[in-house]
């Protein structure tokens, strides 16, 4: 097999697709539009929920793309050969048209086609489900690879556990899958030898979903429409086709790795853990930054791992005693390898470079003190563990994300008490609650009755905006005083006049109904799952509040609100306006 590079493979996969009729669309944001549930677009089916629940996709039945995905469940283990939290995953989905046996006989094409990966049918083995009480065994599967010329003894039946592919939600479309690996031709480990084992000797190419079913509390109800979810990651197919040792010698690690050794005067060889680290943390946070979405480093929710991401990877360049910045280099390399594909990079590069080294600046100032008070907790323990206050006092007063402390930690063989932190944590929540509460009320009229209505007023207005113009809508500012509201949100165009109408109309509707509006105390991770809308430029703490105003709106938000929307009076639109590229900005008043 000749060399594959990530160009060649993208180009081909989409090459391929195109001819079986499918449409090439863009990736999609990281920042999930439509899912409170995760922080982070963690697969290629992710953004294409809606559709594969049966939503009209305007591009049609066939679609295929590279997406940009994001996990981060386990971001302390990068360093080792293989684990990365940014990814890039090719994919392709029927929409209710094509299913098994046309994806099956396509997938062969593809991995052993001269004309694609042309991979030999020695090398290649696949898993089918084994079966359950929710779904059969899959023998239609299975005999299509063998009328492709799978031999029967390179088809593995596996469990749920391998061979059923759902949200980590534990929601939304889902079904029985079909793996396929490449055999490395090593010799079995044993007699159950199987592409569900670790032993090294098959590795995992791509993943086609068949979802026939949706999840919802435990249960699965057939999918009206069958869909068809496959996935194939980018750099994994790399490096298993290129038999390379580890996912940091393919061709944009090369790079970066030539860029650090020539900025740290150090070697690759000789200081691999840090230099993994700060290769994909770097890659991570770009892409992250660079996305339309913008988010920047913060305490919460996604603005937390960007944070960690940062800040671990400084850590590890300050493990190589560089002293100047060297994100700005790095960030570049990265920008300029990705940028034909994702155009989002090039537009925000400013905005990347400068929000890395706004948050390293931040950092700096606090990390010697931190790496002090560290040092002299540690040579002052009394056991093996550091107490959530010490722990607590480095992450508000240092900036240490608890992760870090951990790591640095375990790095010495201690632990941390991590209860202790989250009570601590707690504390200090509920102490800064008090604090700003006692602000807005000293402060200006903010709590006044005014301003309070036009608080509710403003969960409404969100709540039509999205019912007409889709459920990516989002608050992009508000501002409120006792006399107005101001709200941005994103829009492609001017809104119409009948568009205007249209939600006046809808708005003043649901003041009339007289609707309860409802607080809820609940964490964070309750909230979202609950579906509760939130604005993640904001900071929430691990306790929120969610209002509820009838079955119309949920948003976490610190309020106040009036207890009943007969409270409110006539909603009215005195200005609509460009607030910046792509985002609308709506003066109301109620009358
Ligand atoms: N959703 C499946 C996966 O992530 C296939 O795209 O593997």
């Amino acid at each position: 097999m000749k060399e594959l590079t990530r160009r060649n493979l993208i180009d081909m996969y989409q090459e391929f697709f195109k001819n079986k009729s499918h449409s090439v669309i863009p990736s999609a944001s990281l920042i999930p539009e439509n899912d409170g549930t995760v922080l982070f677009t963690t697969a290629g089916m992710h953004p294409l929920v809606p559709y594969l629940l049966g939503q009209k996709h305007p591009l049609g039945t066939r679609l295929c793309d590279v997406q940009k995905c994001i996990r981060t469940s386990d971001i302390e283990s990068v360093g080792d050969s293989s684990h990365l939290t940014f990814f890039e995953m090719l994919g392709n989905w029927s929409l209710g048209d094509y299913f098994k046996k046309e994806m099956i006989p396509w997938s062969y094409e593809f991995l052993t086609s001269d004309e694609y990966l042309a991979i030999p049918l020695e090398r290649i083995a696949v898993s089918v489900f084994e079966g359950n009480e929710n779904a059969p065994r899959d023998e239609e599967s299975a005999s299509l690879w063998k009328e492709c010329g799978v031999p029967e003894d390179k088809i593995y039946y596996l469990p749920k556990e391998n061979n059923w592919w759902e949200l980590g939600t534990g929601s939304g479309p889902c079904g029985p899958d079909s793996e396929m690996f490449f055999d490395t031709g090593k010799e079995s480990c044993s007699n159950e030898c199987s592409p569900a084992c670790d032993c090294g000797k098959f590795l995992e190419i791509w993943n086609d979903v068949f979802m026939e079913y949706e999840a919802k509390d435990g249960k699965y109800m057939p999918l009206e429409h069958k869909n068809v979810d496959t996935g194939m990651g980018v750099e994994r197919t790399l490096v298993v086709y290129n038999g390379l040792k580890s996912v940091y010698d393919i061709e944009i690690f090369m790079l970066l790795r030539k860029k650090l050794e020539e900025l740290t005067n150090k070697k690759y060889e000789d200081n691999l853990k840090e230099f993994r680290v700060i290769m994909d943390h770097m890659r991570t946070s770009t892409f992250i930054l660079g996305d339309d979405a913008s988010l920047t480093p913060s305490n919460t929710g996604a603005g937390y791992i960007l944070r960690r991401l940062i800040r671990r990877m400084i850590r590890f360049i300050k493990n190589l005693e560089v002293n100047e910045s060297i994100l700005e280099d790095l960030a570049t390399v990265i920008i300029d390898y990705y940028k034909d594909d994702y155009k989002e990079l090039e537009r925000n590069k400013e905005q990347i470079i400068s929000s890395l080294l706004l948050e390293e600046q931040k950092f700096n100032k606090t990390l010697s003190s931190g790496y002090k008070m560290f040092n002299k907790v540690i040579s002052k323990l009394e056991n093996d563990t550091i107490s959530g206050e010490h722990a607590f006092k480095l992450f508000d007063t240092f900036g240490f994300p608890l992760e870090f402390t951990i790591e640095m930690a375990n790095e010495k063989n201690l632990n941390v008490d991590i209860e202790g932190f989250k009570q601590k944590f707690k504390e200090h929540q509920e102490l800064s609650r008090t604090a700003s509460a006692g602000e807005f009320k000293g402060g200006l009229s903010d709590t006044g009755k005014e301003t309070t209505r036009y608080h509710t007023l403003a969960h409404i207005t969100l709540a039509v905006l999205k019912e007409m113009f889709g459920k990516s809508v989002y608050q992009k500012g508000c501002n409120i005083t006792p006399e107005r509201l101001r709200m941005d949100f994103p829009l492609d165009h001017k809104m119409t006049d009948e568009e205007k109408e249209t939600l006046t109309n809808r708005v003043n509707e649901i003041i009339k109904m007289n609707l309860p509006v409802t607080k809820e105390e609940m964490s964070l991770e309750e909230a979202l799952k609950t579906g509760a809308e939130g604005t993640f430029s904001e900071k929430y703490g691990e306790r929120v509040y969610v209002y509820t105003i009838g079955n119309i709106s949920k948003e976490i938000c610190g309020g106040p609100h009036v207890e009943n929307t007969s409270e409110l009076g006539t909603f009215k639109i005195v200005k609509e306006e460009s607030s910046s590229a792509g985002v609308r900005r709506l003066k109301i008043i109620m009358e």
